[in-house]
């Protein structure tokens, strides 16, 4: 339900902004109050008078309109609502809002505001896939917006591929989730996930087998109950999830540094697989093959991003997890780790490859606590994410 709760609509002009008259209808239904910003361009495509009979509300359309800056300024416009939608965003839209243009009302008040935004995108399927979008894209992320879609499929311009707004549905759950109440709102969660880089030269590197599937899923399930999680992730596999605060980084230096910056947080969970060693002759140039001679590289041990978090005596998480992935004697070794590293949980697997966990899809875990050893059935890595999510806003509550 989304009673009492304020949308500011924003309708960016392409074909799909025929949709966002249902959207209105549907959010009405469900008890959400609708202001509509229409933009020229949207003009074209849905009448004002349709949008305004819809939402019980007048429309707000041009920046210049003096009526509406005595009325309502734009600022004030910007910041009137507890979620900004905008659907269909088009690939100027979101041009503008990557580079931070405000050259009309719509793009003034995605500037201004200080408030939550969700972006439906649509547009044809080149464009979406263009060079200069998906830079936008990536931009957008990183500033915290949320994306509904867009779905793949047959577009209104014939092509078929990735391009389509999101259908009404999808769009209404979107902004559900945006909205939630949920028990971790309010808190600050850091999630380390995926492997580390550590060069030996500027083409090689050491690496592991992680695909950092297991701390997106975590970080998802956090976000999903309201949390603000910011997730430093090594070079994964997966993509990392949409509703998050994104920091990419390559080494286990790179990572403490990153998560040193992301504090205070209130919880912490270390899901990164972070090479214990690095090359401390790690070479500018590339390394040549000799006749006869083989290269040889020194080590030198990588911080230990858990013990430190763990072992902070002022700014500690109030939760910190670790992960322990063991091939032999599981709980006795993750029972030691959690004494040695200080962390409040561990949550251990076994890692052999008979198991299929490393780089797979499901794990078998055990959540280690002050408390003893839990042995959790075999499950999906969402699954265990979801489950573990919610002992972690239990434990925050
Ligand atoms: O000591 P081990 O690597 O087995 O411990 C695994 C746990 O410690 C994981 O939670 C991992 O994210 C964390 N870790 C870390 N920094 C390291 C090594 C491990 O945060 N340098």
């Amino acid at each position: 339900m989304l009673s009492a709760k304020r949308i500011l609509l924003i309708i960016g002009g392409g074909i799909a902004a025929y949709k966002t008259l249902d959207l209105i209808r549907r959010l009405r239904e469900r008890g959400a109050s609708v202001t509509p910003v229409l933009t020229r361009a949207g003009a074209e495509f849905v009448t004002p008078l349709a949008v305004s009979a819809l939402a019980g509300h007048r429309v707000f359309s041009d920046l210049f309109d003096l009526t509406d800056e005595a009325e309502m300024g734009h600022i004030q416009l910007s910041r009137s609502a507890d979620l900004i939608v905008v659907a269909p965003a088009t690939a100027d839209l979101m041009a503008k809002m990557a580079t931070g243009r405000a050259d009309d009302l719509a793009s003034t008040v995605l500037l201004a505001t200080d408030t939550p935004v969700l972006i439906a995108p649509a547009m044809n399927v080149r464009m979406w896939q263009h060079a200069a979008t998906q830079r936008n894209i990536a931009t957008l992320k990183g500033d915290g917006i949320t994306f509904a879609g867009p779905n793949a499929g047959d577009m209104a311009c014939g092509e078929h591929g990735p391009g389509r707004m999101a259908e009404v549905p999808e769009i209404l759950d979107a902004i559900e989730h945006a909205l939630g109440d949920g028990p971790l709102k309010g808190q600050r969660v850091l999630v380390t996930s995926g492997p580390t880089h550590e060069p030996i030269d500027p083409v090689r590197y050491i690496a592991n087998r992680s695909s950092g599937a297991q701390g997106t899923e975590i970080a998802r399930a956090l976000a999903a109950l309201g949390a603000h999680v910011v997730f430093v992730t090594g070079p994964a596999t997966v993509p990392p999830p949409d509703g998050v605060t994104v920091i990419r980084v390559e080494t286990a230096r790179e990572m403490l540094d990153a998560v040193e910056a992301t504090l205070p947080v209130d919880a912490a969970i270390c899901a990164a697989a972070v090479a214990d060693w690095r090359v401390s002759s790690a070479s500018d140039h590339k390394i040549k093959k000799t006749k006869g001679g083989l290269p040889v590289l020194a080590f030198a041990e990588n911080p230990d991003i858990l013990a430190t978090l763990s072992q902070k005596t002022t700014g500690r998480p109030r939760l910190v997890v670790g992960f322990a992935a063991e091939t032999d004697d599981v709980i006795t070794n993750a029972t030691a780790k959690r004494a040695r590293k200080g962390c409040d949980w561990i949550v251990a697997n076994d890692v052999s490859p008979a198991t299929g966990i490393m780089g797979g899809t499901e794990n078998a875990v055990t959540l280690i606590t002050a408390d003893g050893a839990e042995a959790w059935p075999r499950m999906g890595k969402d699954q265990v994410a979801v489950q573990l999510a919610a002992r972690i806003a239990t434990a925050l509550s």
